[in-house]
């Protein structure tokens, strides 16, 4: 099986002995830039190596395809307010600034203004303001600067223990003889349906890469930190040590649904993984995509230009007749004996200090989980 980054070649564009003091043009980047910007720079968006010109990010919207026709489905772009952006010049290489600090080189290629509401439409699926998605896309500035990027400087990460570049975890999994290995994308604690899932994919790979995404999420999402902690306690005690390794994903989160189900396949694919879980309403919100959506996009592409195979599951849960885990394809008993709890609702639970059935969550991980989100409260009021 082939193990080649999407596109063939890793971007590598960190170059920290860059000079920039004679760089004069600024331009600011907000939280989730910056954590593009260093994304690109260390190959996890290859082939992406700047954000989006106006012609890829037109072709990106509109056909998920790169101008090249490689497959690419969420718009990596840099925004910034109309008033700045009137005195971006084309053609002049940049600084990229964030908190006062320069952390890259953009040569700029390209300013230009995109058609945010077909942006909404065409990738998240929905122009409602509601989406977080959608939100945060007409939060952020109305003009998008394109061009290649430099990363001068790595941002100071809060779980450096679990932080590796695409080159190191591809170098990791070769060197541990690992040929195959399964992908797992979350922005939650691992519950039992989860586990279910990672366990019964890597009964036929040789291993599980648990790649929580840890950049930005919407409010009252469980905060990175509990989760970290959440992981460690699980890996701990019952998974096996020389089958599974966890490394972060420090991008944000879109909530793009089928469109970020891609996304998170081919960044994986970079990782170095050779297959990828695709579960219920992945990178799902609300009730704005089918069940099963972001497994049908896969059908769209053929298996050589996505180059990473999706593993789908059904919803999972555990069946009290069965005594186990299951899903609709495995169960053959009524709704009624099955434990399916909403990811809200269980948010909900333990924000209240009740303790949510031993058969959604592993008693360690809720035990996180509570203590977790007891200090979070204190910390805010
Ligand atoms: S996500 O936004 O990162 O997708 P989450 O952390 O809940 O959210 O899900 C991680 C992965 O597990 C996704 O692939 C999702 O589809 C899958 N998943 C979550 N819950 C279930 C479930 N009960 N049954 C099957 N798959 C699930």
């Amino acid at each position: 099986m082939s193990l080649q980054p999407h596109g063939g070649v890793l971007v590598q564009s960190y170059l920290p002995k860059e000079s920039f003091e004679d760089v004069q043009q600024e331009i600011p980047l907000d939280e989730i830039a910056v954590s593009d910007l260093e994304l690109i720079a260390i190959g996890a968006y290859s082939p992406i190596d700047g954000f989006l010109t106006e012609a890829d990010y037109k072709s990106v919207v509109e056909t998920l395809r790169l101008e090249s026709g490689c497959v690419w489905s969420i718009p990596i772009t840099l925004p910034l307010d109309r008033d700045r952006a009137g005195s971006v010049k084309i053609g002049v290489k940049s600084r990229l600034v964030y908190k006062g600090e320069t952390y890259g080189l953009i040569d700029v290629e390209d300013v230009y203004v995109p058609d945010k509401l077909k942006e909404a439409l065409l990738v998240y699926g929905t122009d409602d303001e509601e989406h977080p998605g959608v939100k945060k896309l007409f939060q952020r500035g109305e003009v998008y600067i394109g061009g290649k990027v430099t990363l001068l400087k790595r941002l100071t990460k809060p779980f450096q223990k679990y932080t590796f570049d695409p080159d190191e975890t591809r170098k990791l999994f070769q060197e541990k003889g690992w040929k195959t290995v399964v992908g797992f994308q979350t922005r939650n604690p691992v519950h039992r349906a989860h586990e279910y899932i990672q366990k019964t994919a890597l009964e036929t790979v040789d291993a599980l890469f648990l790649n929580p995404l840890v950049g930005e999420t919407k409010a009252d999402d469980i905060s990175a930190e509990i989760r970290m902690e959440s992981y460690e306690v699980l890996l701990k005690s019952y998974y096996p040590d020389d089958r599974v390794f966890l490394g972060v994903f420090p991008a944000a989160m879109r909530y793009a649904g089928p469109k970020e189900a891609i996304f998170h396949a081919l960044v994986r694919k970079n990782y170095g993984c050779t297959h990828f879980i695709v579960g219920r309403d992945h990178a799902g919100v609300g009730d704005y995509y089918g069940t099963y959506d972001a497994q049908k996009i896969f059908d769209q592409f053929s298996e050589e230009e996505i180059g990473i195979i999706p593993l789908c599951f059904e919803h999972s849960f555990y069946c009290k007749k069965c005594e186990g885990m299951a899903t609709t394809k495995t169960c053959p008993h009524e709704k009624e004996h099955r434990v399916i709890l909403s990811g809200t609702k269980v948010r909900g639970m333990l924000r209240r200090g009740e303790i949510p059935p031993s058969t959604f969550s592993r008693p360690e991980v809720i035990e996180v989980l509570i203590r977790g989100l007891k200090q979070e409260t204190k910390q805010t009021l």
